[in-house]
C-alpha cells in the first residue's frame, strides 16, 4: 500500500489489468535541452520501469510530457519534445512515434494505428497553454478529450504531481488510473523520511515556488539555509544592496514575516561572489550579480550541515556550471557527501550537480517543487487523484 498526503491509499499500476490495453502515461521530461540536445536523462530513464512493463504487457502507449512554460509564439518553437523522442528512441533501443498534434485527426489516426508494444510520444502538452492555457487551467474538454485516446492512465511524472494540470489531474478523472512504479518509488521513499528532523538546503532561481514551501517546513526544520538566486530575495528584504541580483519583489513582504518570526533558523550568506570576485553581503554594488556563495559563508554553512541528521536540498548555490561560481556547490555537497550526512537530493538542477561532482546520496528525487511541497505535507493534486 503506498499513501498520499490525505492519508488514502493511492491506486499502482500491478493493481490494474493492463494486457494489450492502449494506456496514456504521463511523464516528466521537463529536462535541459541545449541547442536541440538533451543534456540530461536522468528523467527520462527514470521512466523506464514503468514503459518496459507496459510493453511486456503488450500495451499501446501514449506517453504525454510537458517541457518548460508556454507563454508564447517563440516558446512553441523552441520548447518541442522532438529531442527527447531522439533519446529515448536510443536508449530504449526502439522506434518511438511522434504526433506534433495535440489535438484532431492526425492524432486520432497515429492513435488508431498503434500497434501492440508501440509507443506514441506526444508534443509539448503546455502547446496546448498557448492562447488559452488549457492545459494549465486543467480544461474539461481537453481533459475530457485526452482522456478518450487510450483506455487507462498512469501517472508516472512526480515531477509534476504539484500541478494541477489537463494532463496530470484532468485525464485522471476520466479513466481508471494509477501511479506508474516512479511515483511509487518516489512516494514510498518520501514517505519514510516526513517526520523526521530536518534541514534544509535551497538555492537555484524557481524563487517564488520554494519561498512558499520554506512556510510549511520551516516550523518543523531544524535550520533552512539559503544561498543560490534565492538569497537575493531575503538579503534585500534584511536590507542590503543585492544589485541585478533577482528579487522576487512580490514575496518581500512574506519573507520579512519569516525571517521576523524565525531569525533563529534561517541561514543566509555572510559574502558571497559576483563577476567583481569575492565580496561581503554590504559591498555588493548595483551593477553587480550574486553568481555563487562566499568562501566564509560556505563554512558557516558547512557547520550547520556537519551536524544535521538529514539534510532536504533543492537548488544549487551558484551558477555551479561555470567553474568560476561552482565552489558554493561543490564545497556543501562535499561536506554532506563526507560526513555520511543522510541526504536527499530534490531535483533536477542539484541532481546534476551532484553528478558532475561524482557524489553518492542517500536519495535523489526526480522532483523539486513536487518533492519539497509533499514533504511539508501538502496534498498533491496528481496524487490526490489517484487515491481511493
Ligand atoms: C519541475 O521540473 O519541477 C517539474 O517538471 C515541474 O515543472 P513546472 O515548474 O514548469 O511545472
Amino acid at each position: 500500500m503506498i499513501y498520499n498526503n490525505s492519508g488514502e491509499n493511492m491506486k499502482k499500476i500491478t493493481d490494474l489489468k493492463l494486457e494489450n490495453k492502449t494506456v496514456i502515461v504521463r511523464v516528466d521530461y521537463n529536462i535541459p535541452i541545449k541547442e536541440g540536445m538533451v543534456t540530461d536523462d536522468n528523467r527520462i530513464t527514470a521512466s523506464f520501469k514503468t514503459i518496459n512493463y507496459l510493453i511486456e504487457k503488450n500495451c499501446k502507449i501514449i506517453l504525454l510530457s510537458h517541457l518548460g512554460k508556454v507563454k508564447n509564439k517563440e516558446d512553441l518553437e523552441k520548447n518541442t519534445l522532438e529531442p527527447v523522442k531522439i533519446v529515448l528512441e536510443k536508449l530504449l533501443n526502439r522506434k518511438i512515434l511522434f504526433s506534433k498534434e495535440l489535438t484532431g485527426k492526425k492524432l486520432e489516426e497515429k492513435v488508431k494505428f498503434l500497434k501492440n508494444g508501440e509507443i506514441l510520444l506526444l508534443e509539448n502538452t503546455r502547446y496546448m497553454d498557448y492562447p488559452d492555457k488549457l492545459e494549465s487551467t486543467c480544461d474539461e474538454s481537453l481533459s475530457k478529450y485526452w482522456s478518450t485516446l487510450g483506455e487507462i492512465f498512469i501517472m508516472d511524472a512526480f515531477g509534476s504531481a504539484h500541478r494541477a494540470h489537463a494532463s496530470t489531474v484532468g485525464i485522471a478523472k476520466y479513466l481508471p488510473s494509477a501511479a506508474g512504479f516512479l511515483v511509487i518509488k518516489e512516494v514510498e521513499k518520501l514517505n519514510e523520511i516526513k517526520t523526521e528532523n530536518k534541514t534544509l538546503l535551497l538555492g537555484g532561481a524557481k524563487v517564488s515556488d520554494k519561498i512558499g514551501v520554506i512556510k510549511n517546513l520551516i516550523s518543523t526544520a531544524d535550520h533552512v539555509i539559503i544561498g543560490g538566486a534565492m538569497c537575493g530575495t531575503f538579503l534585500k528584504v534584511k536590507g542590503y544592496n543585492v544589485g541585478k541580483t533577482f528579487v522576487d519583489d512580490e514575496k518581500s513582504n512574506y519573507v520579512a514575516d519569516l525571517i521576523k518570526k524565525y531569525e533563529n533558523k534561517i541561514i543566509l550568506p555572510i559574502d558571497v561572489i559576483t563577476e567583481n570576485g569575492e565580496k561581503t553581503i554590504n559591498q555588493i554594488n548595483n551593477d553587480e550579480t550574486i553568481y555563487d556563495i562566499g568562501p566564509e559563508t560556505i563554512k558557516i554553512f558547512n557547520q550547520y550541515l556537519s551536524t544535521a541528521t538529514l539534510v532536504l536540498t533543492n537548488g544549487t548555490m551558484g551558477l555551479y556550471e561555470d567553474e568560476k561560481y561552482e565552489n558554493g556547490t561543490k564545497y556543501t555537497l562535499k561536506c554532506l557527501y563526507e560526513n555520511d550526512i543522510k541526504t536527499v537530493v530534490c531535483g533536477g538542477d542539484t541532481a546534476n550537480a551532484v553528478k558532475k561532482f561524482g557524489y553518492g546520496f542517500y536519495y535523489i528525487s526526480t522532483g523539486g517543487g513536487a518533492s519539497l511541497e509533499y514533504l511539508s505535507g501538502d496534498k498533491l493534486p496528481g496524487l490526490e487523484v489517484l487515491g481511493e
